[in-house]
């Protein structure tokens, strides 16, 4: 079989998703978006840049929580949405359109990118995000991201947990999203899917898509992050409860500027 490759997401990567993510994902943040707040309060956070903020899941919880957070993300049509839903509830945030790998917003108590957002990047270019990351952070700056535990989804056959088969109603529409994903010893995530959508008993409207995640051990976050000017404060589970290399689906990091 073909090796599959790995190409760094484009702007328009979310395009087909954006439509239907907050129906198919809004419950699925409330774990990590109560962690990272409990984080931010433990170090005494006041100022949070979201580099891949989307639909605005992180930005908007920690707003609503006092914190000062904007959103930058490389995907206008999330980003759309992110401002609409600020608009509704009157909540004035900035979303702006940027680029995790070069965006310069200032200087921040904390960075975020959650929700395997660095997936979406080469390995090359998340240790240039990385570096930029580091030059948006104020002396140490704490960097959060969270994304797949490569050892979890190498170990027998985990990697049939990921199988996502849901529905979702919202009046006479109905989404229903299945998903099944390969991986291989290189970290390569590669996910298939199949969105059907329909209103009422009319004619369904059938999507499929197709999207690769560069996913890491531990052991790998560690060193990336100590070879670009970041020291481990913390791996956790996204529920803050300690990590397990074989166990753990996801590995929350909590890293600090050096
Ligand atoms: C899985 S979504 C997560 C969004 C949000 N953090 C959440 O939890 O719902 C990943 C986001 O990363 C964004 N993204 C991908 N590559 C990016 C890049 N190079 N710079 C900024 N955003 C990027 C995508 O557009 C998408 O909105």
């Amino acid at each position: 079989m073909k090796n599959i490759t790995h190409h760094s997401a484009k702007p328009w990567h979310y395009n087909k998703e954006s439509g239907h993510y907050d129906q198919i994902n809004e419950k699925n943040s409330i774990q990590i978006n109560q962690t990272i707040e409990q984080i931010l309060k433990k170090y005494k956070i006041e100022t949070t840049l979201d580099l891949t903020c989307g639909t605005g899941s992180q930005v908007f919880w920690l707003a609503k929580r006092g914190f000062h957070a904007i959103g930058y993300d490389i995907n206008a049509k999330m980003l759309s949405i992110a401002k609409s839903k600020a608009k509704k509830e009157k909540l004035n945030i900035k979303f702006r359109k940027g680029d995790m790998r070069i965006t310069k917003a200032g200087h921040f108590d904390a960075v975020l990118t959650i929700f395997n957002a660095i997936g979406h990047l080469t390995k090359r270019d998340f240790e240039k995000a990385m570096r930029n990351i580091h030059a948006n952070l104020n002396p140490d700056g704490l960097y959060i991201f969270d994304i797949f535990n490569l050892n979890f989804l190498l170990k027998d056959d985990t990697i049939t947990k990921l199988t996502i088969d849901i529905q979702k109603r919202m009046g006479n529409k109905t989404i229903r999203e299945i998903q099944y994903s390969t991986i291989n010893k290189n970290g390569i995530l590669a996910s298939y899917d199949i969105y059907h959508k329909q209103i009422g008993d009319g004619k369904p409207k059938i999507d499929q898509a197709f999207q690769i995640l560069q996913v890491y051990n531990a052991k790998q976050l560690k060193e990336i992050l100590h070879r670009n000017g970041f020291k481990v404060l913390k791996q956790c589970n996204i529920d803050g409860s300690t990590f397990n290399d074989k166990k753990s689906e996801r590995i929350l990091v909590i890293a600090k500027k050096q």
